[in-house]
């Protein structure tokens, strides 16, 4: 590509955080991009959370724990992330001599932005005996303040690995840290973050359903709030809520995450049956719109392009990197 090309591709990400350039509508674009996989050496890490057609050509699948593991050891020479992020920015820490590409700058997290680091740097300086740890939706900057970062797999396993009295700062998700505290019996002081997506389930509609379907399991994600979690009979992860329904022998099951997980579920339980949870605002079902901005023709472009890219400061890689390798630690432990 000539410099005129990458100046210009590098302007209109900066403005709009995408490429938005014509694709062909007659291209073939699952071949194209296991085509560019192949040219590139590329490897397409996806969420559970993304379209199906993302998901289908994905190299990985998986939730946060499985992608930054994944993100750590891979050889590829590009990653191609199909999530949000921080996500990508956790890939980048981790393995810095790849070309980490997003699909959409712009694809961010509501739970991650309701954590400033220059705010929470204050909130910790009030908590001067309190250790910090931080759920993986959150910035560098917020990593680098944090003593071990957890996902929704370790968090529990993370924070029993502390003495009973150790004092402890959990942010940025409130729903996780008060269902955390309860499951350990804990009082961790919460910032007050939320995901836009999980908090807005509603309970009403999940109650009428549960009426509807009496045999139906409802699982939840821990960042949904307490009065779904209450009722749940699981709570777990993406991945966890995938493997409960596979190995658990109920046929039916309310799913109360983001939509994106049940095309996994269906495809692993052809016979059962998946309802997604509603939420309080009239839809059927809920989609992340951050999620959702990734699209295949995106990702086509940012693999061709290799652009955007993610990149960032040394000194912040490195400090956001200590509490990510405690998390992988102490989860290689536990065999996770
Ligand atoms: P997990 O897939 O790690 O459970 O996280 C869910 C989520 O909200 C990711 O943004
Ligand atoms: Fe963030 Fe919630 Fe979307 Fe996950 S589902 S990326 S936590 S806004």
């Amino acid at each position: 590509m000539n410099t005129e090309t990458l100046a210009s591709a590098s302007a209109e990400i900066e403005q709009k955080g995408f490429l938005d350039l014509e694709v062909d509508p007659t291209l073939d674009l699952f071949a194209e991009i296991e085509r560019l996989k192949k040219e590139k050496n590329a490897i397409v890490l996806a969420h559970y959370y993304q379209d199906a057609d993302i998901q289908d050509i994905a190299d990985y699948i998986g939730d946060s724990l499985g992608l930054a593991q994944q993100a750590e050891k891979t050889e590829a020479d590009m990653i191609v992330f199909a999530g949000v992020h921080f996500m990508a920015e956790t890939a980048k820490i981790l393995n810095p001599t790849k070309k980490v590409v997003i699909p959409d700058l712009k694809a961010g997290c509501s739970l991650s932005d309701s954590c400033p680091p220059p705010l929470f740097k204050r909130f910790k300086e009030q908590h001067p005996d309190h250790v910090v740890v931080s759920y993986i939706n959150c910035s560098a900057g917020i990593k680098a303040l944090s003593d071990v970062i957890v996902t929704s797999s370790n968090a529990k396993i993370i924070v029993d690995s502390f003495p009973q009295d150790q004092k402890i700062i959990f942010a940025p998700d409130k729903n996780l840290g008060a269902y955390i505290n309860k499951v350990t019996g804990r009082n961790m002081v919460l910032w007050n973050g939320a995901c836009m997506v999980h908090e807005i389930f509603s309970l009403e509609r999940i109650t009428k359903l549960k009426v509807q379907y009496p045999k139906a399991k409802l699982l939840a994600h821990p960042e949904c709030e307490e009065p779904i979690l209450r009722i749940a009979d699981y709570v777990g992860s993406t991945t966890g809520i995938l493997k409960y329904s596979q190995t658990d022998d109920a046929q039916e099951y309310i799913v109360a995450t983001e939509t994106g997980i049940l095309h996994q579920m269906m495809k692993a339980s052809p016979g059962k049956t998946f309802i997604p949870a509603p939420p309080d605002n009239g839809c059927a079902c809920n989609d992340c719109p951050h999620m959702k901005r990734n699209t295949l023709e995106k990702i086509y472009l940012c693999m061709k392009y290799e652009q955007p890219a993610i990149e960032m400061e040394e000194q912040l890689r490195l400090a956001a990197r200590k509490p990510i390798e405690r998390m992988l630690e102490i989860s290689a432990k536990a065999g996770l």
